[in-house]
């Protein structure tokens, strides 16, 4: 429950919501994880677009608020509930990755993120960058409150630094960013 303290539950507005979808560029090939998925307003915006989700949520009451709004919107084949900490689900199937949360829960993150998710896989973060990764993406909006809200969009293996090893590997990151529209 630590985890509770660090992460309240502030919803993403959501015209910052289909923005950060469509911004990085949700299809029906992706498998979407919000990471603290809050009442669900994330992955049913991306499970519209055609993606397979994974909402990943510690506080039970939120769950069943996901669980329940996956069962209204039918999308209860697209969207998976896991009801657990986000430190302990394993995210080796991801290719699409949304967090809006503190940077210094993002700080005990990277690790994670660096050893499980795959090369080219996008993640995308609501107001707080990732410590020492370059974003490929940003994106400055204003949300109806007149509120600046930034996005940021990393490509694994391209925005952080440090996995110089990784790299090593055959990826076409031309072609990624080409379809990004980078
Ligand atoms: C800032 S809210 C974001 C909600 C949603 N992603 C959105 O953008 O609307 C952070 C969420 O993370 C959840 N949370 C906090 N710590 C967590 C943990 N360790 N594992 C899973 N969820 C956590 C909170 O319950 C809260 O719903």
């Amino acid at each position: 429950m630590v985890g509770l303290v660090k992460a309240p539950f502030i919803p993403s507005p959501k015209e910052v919501v289909r923005e950060a979808i469509e911004f990085s560029r949700v299809s029906p090939s992706d498998v979407f994880y919000d990471l603290g998925a809050g009442d669900g307003r994330v992955v049913f915006e991306a499970a519209k677009r055609g993606a397979y989700c994974v909402a990943v949520e510690i506080n039970p009451y939120l769950v069943e608020v996901i669980r329940e709004k996956a069962r209204v919107l039918g999308l209860n084949d697209r969207v998976r509930v896991v009801e657990a900490s986000f430190y302990d689900v394993y995210l080796g199937d991801a290719t699409v990755v949304y967090i809006y949360l503190y940077r210094s829960v993002i700080e005990k993150l990277v690790d994670k993120f660096e050893r499980e998710l795959r090369i080219g896989a996008r993640i995308v973060s609501l107001d707080f960058s990732i410590p020492n990764w370059i974003p490929v993406r940003v994106r400055r909006l204003l949300d109806r409150r007149g509120i600046v809200r930034t996005l940021y969009l990393y490509i694994v293996g391209f925005s952080n630094p440090c996995s110089l090893k990784r790299r090593v590997c055959v990826f076409d990151y031309n072609r990624l960013l080409k379809n990004m529209g980078l």
